[in-house]
């Protein structure tokens, strides 16, 4: 037996948050992302400033909060989802403290934090009545946050884009999901409604679904970067930490454009990781692009409503597929 979700988990249409990534995600994507009615999200680091601006992050936080308050009163039968801000937590991510105080400021309902479970970024999200999940690779990691308070789980599965992790998504949830009846989401090549339900079978509350949204009209993306992830399937797909100091998953296509041989990568050192303002390897998500193996499912860009409509289709289809199964086993 699970807990109940927390309302800010509740009432979607798909058991589905659209993840952060970097560089990628803006307001209009995750404006999109919640109209149509899954969690959108995005990485505070994101918003930049230059030197002496405004803060973007807080214009970024209140454009969102306006538009899906718009929605909200227009559509009162389909409200938008809310919405997450993802932190990093690192120690390089020296706007860590001024950004929980903006997104404190702006109520932001969830918090997603990566690599790194601290329990004052915990206590902020809560100051506001907002939650936390943090994501994490293996149990070790997944008791951690927990005992530090964070609220729910997002288990990073082998496939993932950007940093993920090594282990299958099938043994990485029956571990965690033995000991935690909280929130749990399952993070991994999760493209289609059929995957977003196995999710759900294998003992995750919601999907976390990354890559298909770079290939759809809202992501911040270039065209060829776009282009690319429809061009692409998972053997396209190279995990290495030479980029960034961790391991995470990357379109080979891109890196043989940089000059680099995709199947001939070194690995690095993780003390080189830098989330400050001067990463120390640009390249790293800019020119090197990241993706999970689930992108073979995507077959074009389009507006993100349109691919959660389709992923909605399929996940009915898949429903009634199980449904039928379950009926057929019940006659045999
Ligand atoms: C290009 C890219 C950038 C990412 N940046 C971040 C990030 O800044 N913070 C974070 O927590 N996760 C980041 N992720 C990981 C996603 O949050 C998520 O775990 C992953 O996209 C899910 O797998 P999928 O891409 O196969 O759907 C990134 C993923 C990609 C593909």
């Amino acid at each position: 037996m699970t807990r109940p979700l927390p309302k800010a988990l509740t009432g979607l249409r798909l058991p589905a948050v659209a993840s952060p990534m970097f560089l990628i995600s803006g307001p209009d994507l995750v404006i999109a992302q919640c109209k149509a009615g899954i969690v959108g999200s995005f990485p505070a680091l994101n918003a930049r400033e230059a030197d002496g601006d405004p803060i973007m992050l807080d214009a970024w936080l209140k454009r969102i909060t306006e538009e899906l308050d718009a929605w909200n009163q227009a559509h009162p039968d389909r409200p938008a989802a809310p919405f997450a801000v993802n932190q990093i937590v690192h120690r390089s991510n020296t706007r860590l403290e001024r950004d929980l105080e903006i997104c404190a400021r702006w109520k932001v309902p969830i918090w997603i934090t990566s690599l790194g479970a601290r329990p004052e970024v915990n206590e902020a999200a809560h100051s506001c009545g907002g939650i936390a999940l943090h994501d994490v690779i293996n149990n070790t990691y997944a008791r951690k946050a927990i005992d530090k308070g964070a609220d729910g789980l997002i288990a990073v599965a082998a496939g993932a884009g950007g940093h993920a992790g090594p282990q299958s998504p099938f043994a990485l949830i029956h571990e965690i999901r033995s000991w935690f009846d909280g929130p749990l989401l399952l993070s991994g090549a999760i493209s289609t409604g059929g995957a977003l339900l196995a999710a759900q079978a294998a003992g995750a509350d919601l999907g976390y679904i990354g890559s298909p949204f770079i290939a759809t009209q809202e992501a911040n993306a270039p065209d060829d970067y776009k282009q690319m992830i429809v061009d692409s399937g998972a053997e396209d797909i190279v995990t290495s930490s030479l980029f960034t100091g961790v391991s995470g998953n990357y379109l080979k296509p891109s890196i043989a454009r940089a000059g680099l041989d995709p199947d001939a990568l070194a690995s690095a050192d993780p003390s080189s990781m830098n989330f400050g303002a001067g990463r120390s390897k640009p390249k790293a998500w800019k020119e090197i692009w990241g993706a999970g193996q689930g992108i073979g499912a995507v077959q074009d860009v389009r507006p993100a409503a349109a691919l959660i409509d389709r992923i909605a289709g399929e996940y009915q289809d898949a429903l009634e597929r199980m449904v039928a199964l379950a009926a057929a086993r019940k006659g045999e």
